[in-house]
C-alpha cells in the first residue's frame, strides 16, 4: 500500500513519510509521526488538505462532479433505489437482497414511535421555536430515554441505537412541525413507507384520512437519498469528533444537527429559497450577481459553490429534474423556479463564477420542491438532518469499529502573548 514516499526538509534534516493510496482518489501523505519526529505541526484551517480518517462509505470527485455511495453513483441510486435501500447500503456496505431489505424496513418501522414522555419536551419550547432548535434538543434527549442502547462498546447496542435514530427522526421532525402550527401530533402508521409515513405525520390530521401522493412520496424519498451521506463534511466530522471521545450516539447526532444548522452548510437550502424570494423576478438578477461579486458586500449566492465540488453538484442535476416532476404532478407553477433557472444561467456564464468554479449545489433547487410540497422554509434543514442521520450513523459506526480510532484532538498555531506575570487589579 505504501511504496511511495514523500520527503520533507526541515531544519536541515530530511524526513520521509509514507504515501497511502486509497481505492480511488488522491493519495494521502501519512504524517502521523510528523510531530514526534520534527516537533512541527501542519497548518490547515478548515481541513482543506487533510484526510481526517479512513472511510469506505462515500467517495466524491469534486472536479468531475462524481458522488458514489459504496461505489454506486448517486444518479443511479436516486433513479432506481429507495431511501431505505440506500440506508441499508450505507450501513452494511452492500445492496440488500429482497429479504434483507424487507427485514431492515420492518425493523426501522418498529422503532418509529417516541417514548410518550418525550412529548412533554416539545411543550417546553416556544411555538415559534425553529425546528432545528427542537431537533437538537429532542435528539440529544433521546440518550436520557434509551439507556439500553448507549453502551458504544457493544455492537448490538450500536445497531439498536442506529436503527432507533434512523426510525425516530421522521417522527421527531414531523412533531416539531406540528408543534409550530398548533396541530396535534400524529402517531406513525407502520403500514406506510418510511417517507409516506413522514408525509402523513407532517401533513395529516387525526380528523380525516391522509392519502399519500405517490409522486410527492417518490420525490421526497429521492431528496432523502440525495442527502443521505456526503463524506467528511462539517456535520459528519462533528459527529465523528464528538463520537471520538466515546460520547453516546444520540449526543453525537445532536452535535451533528447543531453543525448542520449553519447557513454555510445545511441551512443553505432555507437561505437559498429566502434569497430567491428576495430577488423575486429575473430582472433583479444582475443586481444580485453584482452584489455576490462585490468583495465589500457579505452577500453570497446561496445554493452556489461547494467546498468539494468544483463542477456541477451531481445532486443538483437530479434535484432540478425532480422539481419538474413535482410541479407536473401537483399542477403547480412557481415563478421562483423560473428565477432560479435564469439565475443559474446568468451565473454560469459570468467570468467570476466560471473562474471560481462556482456551480449550483444540492440546495439550490431543493427549497423550491420542498416549498411546493408544502413545507415551510424553517423545516428544510430539519428534513436534511432527517436524511443525513443515516450517513452520520454509518460514519459513527465505521469510526467506532476502527481499531485505529483515536480521540480527535487538533493542534494550533499559537499567536497569543507569551508567558507574562499577572498584574494585580490595583496596578492596571
Ligand atoms: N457566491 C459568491 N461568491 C462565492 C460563493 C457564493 N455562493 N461561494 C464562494 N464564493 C467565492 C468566495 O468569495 C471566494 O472568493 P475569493 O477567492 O475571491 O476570496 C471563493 O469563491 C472561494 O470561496 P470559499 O468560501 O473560500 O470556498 P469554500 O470552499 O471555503 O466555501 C461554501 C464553500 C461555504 C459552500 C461557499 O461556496 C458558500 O458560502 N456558498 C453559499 C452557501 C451554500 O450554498 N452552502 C451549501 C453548501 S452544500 C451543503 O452544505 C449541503
Amino acid at each position: 500500500m505504501a511504496d511511495k514516499q514523500a520527503k520533507l526538509e526541515l531544519g536541515g534534516k530530511t524526513f520521509e513519510y509514507s504515501v497511502l493510496e486509497g481505492s480511488t482518489g488522491p493519495d494521502v501523505i501519512d504524517i502521523r509521526k510528523l510531530y514526534a519526529q520534527t516537533g512541527a505541526f501542519t497548518f490547515d484551517p478548515g481541513f482543506t488538505s487533510t484526510a481526517s480518517c479512513e472511510s469506505a462509505l462515500t467517495y466524491i470527485d469534486g472536479d468531475e462532479g462524481v458522488l458514489l455511495h459504496r461505489g454506486y453513483p448517486i444518479g443511479q441510486l436516486a433513479e432506481h433505489s429507495s431511501f431505505m435501500e440506500v440506508s441499508y447500503l450505507l450501513l452494511n456496505g452492500e445492496l440488500p437482497s429482497k429479504d434483507e431489505l424487507d427485514d431492515f424496513s420492518y425493523t426501522i418501522t418498529r422503532h418509529t414511535m417516541l417514548h410518550e414522555q418525550l412529548m412533554t419536551f416539545y411543550r417546553g419550547f416556544r411555538r415559534d421555536a425553529h425546528p432545528m432548535a427542537i431537533m437538537c434538543g429532542v435528539v440529544g434527549a433521546l440518550s436520557a430515554f434509551y439507556h439500553d442502547s448507549t453502551d458504544i462498546s457493544d455492537p448490538t447496542h450500536r445497531t439498536i441505537s442506529s436503527h432507533r435514530l434512523i426510525a425516530k427522526m421522521p417522527t421527531i421532525a414531523a412533531m416539531a412541525y406540528k408543534y409550530s402550527v398548533g396541530q396535534p401530533f400524529v402517531y406513525p402508521d407502520n403500514s406506510l413507507s418510511y417517507t409516506g409515513n413522514f408525509l402523513r405525520m407532517t401533513f395529516g390530521v387525526p380528523a380525516e384520512p391522509y392519502v399519500v401522493n405517490p409522486v410527492v412520496e417518490r420525490a421526497l424519498d429521492r431528496i432523502f437519498i440525495l442527502h443521505a451521506d456526503h463524506e467528511q463534511n462539517a456535520s459528519t466530522s462533528t459527529v465523528r469528533l464528538a463520537g471520538s471521545s466515546g460520547a453516546n450516539p444520540f449526543a453525537c447526532i445532536a452535535a451533528g444537527i447543531a453543525c448542520l444548522w449553519g447557513p454555510a452548510h445545511g441551512g443553505a437550502n432555507e437561505a437559498a429559497l429566502n434569497m430567491l424570494r428576495e430577488i423575486g423576478t429575473p430582472d433583479k438578477i444582475p443586481h444580485y450577481i453584482e452584489r455576490a461579486k462585490d468583495k465589500n458586500d457579505p452577500f453570497r449566492l446561496m445554493g452556489f459553490g461547494h467546498r468539494v465540488y468544483k463542477n456541477y453538484d451531481p445532486r443538483a442535476t437530479v434535484m432540478q429534474q425532480t422539481v419538474r416532476e413535482v410541479f407536473d404532478s401537483l399542477k403547480v407553477t412557481d415563478p421562483l423556479f423560473e428565477t432560479a433557472l435564469r439565475l443559474e444561467e446568468i451565473a454560469l456564464s459570468d467570468p467570476y463564477f466560471i473562474e471560481k468554479k462556482l456551480f449550483p449545489n444540492v440546495d439550490f433547487y431543493s427549497g423550491i420542491i420542498l416549498s411546493a410540497i408544502g413545507f415551510p422554509t424553517t423545516m428544510f434543514t430539519a428534513l436534511f438532518a432527517l436524511a443525513r442521520t443515516v450517513g452520520w450513523v454509518a460514519q459513527w459506526n465505521e469510526m467506532i469499529s476502527d481499531p485505529g480510532q483515536k480521540i480527535g484532538r487538533p493542534r494550533q498555531l499559537y499567536t497569543g502573548p507569551t508567558e507574562r506575570d499577572y498584574i494585580p487589579l490595583t496596578q492596571r
